[in-house]
């Protein structure tokens, strides 16, 4: 029998109740916006695994780098039996701890996407049929109730997806991650580094168009789940690196006058000609900030690692 388990923690609701509240909220504003979770539906999911073969698309190659390096380093400190992961996706780059860290149990990988989730946890038992994978669809922001499995574990967050999360939304995240630790326990985070901003609006707005893609999926989930009637063509994708925020912002820009109706909100909105709606931040960070915003949550850093030309960061911490 497969120890292959899918556990719906979002309340059977949940979903849909969420998405009406940022969008009331998210389009009534000025500048509109809205958050980054409703990017993932499968679509979405597909489209951001696309993204991460992308030649501009560096993060991805860079951590695997330092995964590769550091993986034996990481099951020798933390001696992890659970593995939990944080916005998993398709738990590509994990592997190489599922392969390396010697004393195994359970892997527990987090997402919202469920189609992520499935597609993951398949693959993965395919290749190891002695797993105990625990898949979660769950939203992180929320604070987390995890099945009790054998420690010591291990709570990775790959991905740069830290720095989707504004800075506020950080701290309590990462109170929340401390939570779920106990004495003997690790974070394994990877943050994105602060570089050249050639470099890094390309990763944002590649030559292929990917990237615009996915930003414009999201205007797919609203017509879908609240049939609302955008027309992704009326936006166009803009990537813009905020030098005093240290982020990079993606926008839509509408290229005319708009009014756009969701019905299943009786909400009728309207838009300039180049009015933009803020879709997602990606945060970028150095080692400092890092260290501070995890001794904010009282957690240690205690080891980290760049890939070979520094662009990209994995960090370890401890409960301080
Ligand atoms: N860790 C993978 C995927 C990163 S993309 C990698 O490094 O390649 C970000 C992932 O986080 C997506 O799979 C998305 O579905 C998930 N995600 C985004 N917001 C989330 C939230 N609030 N709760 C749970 N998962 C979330
Ligand atoms: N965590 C990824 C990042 O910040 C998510 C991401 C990559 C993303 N490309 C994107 C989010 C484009 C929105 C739009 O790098």
């Amino acid at each position: 029998m497969s120890p292959y388990r899918l556990t719906r923690i979002l309340p059977l609701d949940a979903t849909g109740a969420d998405l009406r509240t940022d969008v009331l909220q998210g389009l009534g504003r000025d500048p509109k916006s809205l958050p980054p979770k409703w990017f993932y539906d499968a679509r979405g999911s597909e489209l951001f695994e696309e993204i991460t073969r992308l030649p501009e698309y560096y993060p991805t190659r860079a951590e695997r780098e330092i995964l590769l390096a550091r993986a034996g380093q990481i099951a020798a400190a933390t001696g992890a039996r659970t593995l939990v992961e944080l916005g998993s996706g398709s738990s590509e780059k994990t592997r190489i701890l599922l392969d390396t860290l010697p004393d195994l149990h359970s892997y527990l990988p987090v997402d919202v996407s469920e189609s992520a989730l499935t597609g993951a946890a398949e693959a993965l038992l395919a290749e190891r049929p002695e797993l105990n994978v625990h898949a979660l669809i769950a939203d992180f922001t929320r604070g987390l109730a995890l099945p009790g499995t054998p420690g010591p574990r291990l709570v990775a967050f790959l991905g740069g997806t830290l720095g989707n999360l504004l800075p506020d939304e950080r701290a309590v995240f990462l109170k929340s991650v401390r939570s779920l630790l106990q004495p003997g326990d690790a974070l394994l985070l990877g943050t994105d580094l602060v570089k050249d901003q050639g470099t890094l609006v390309a990763a944002y707005d590649d030559a292929a168009g990917v990237t615009a893609a996915f930003d414009k999926n999201v205007l797919s989930v609203l017509n879908r789940e609240l049939d609302a009637d955008f027309d992704p063509d009326d936006f166009s994708h803009v990537a813009r690196w905020d030098p005093a925020h240290e982020w990079i912002e993606m926008r839509l820009r509408a290229r005319r006058a708009l009014t756009v109706k969701v019905r299943e909100l009786d909400l009728v909105v309207t838009f300039e000609a180049g009015e933009e709606l803020r879709t997602e931040v990606s945060a970028k960070f150095r080692e400092e900030g890092i260290r501070n915003e995890l001794a904010a949550a009282a957690m240690e850093l205690s080891h980290w690692w760049t890939d070979d030309t520094g662009r990209f960061a994995l960090s370890l911490s401890t409960p301080a």
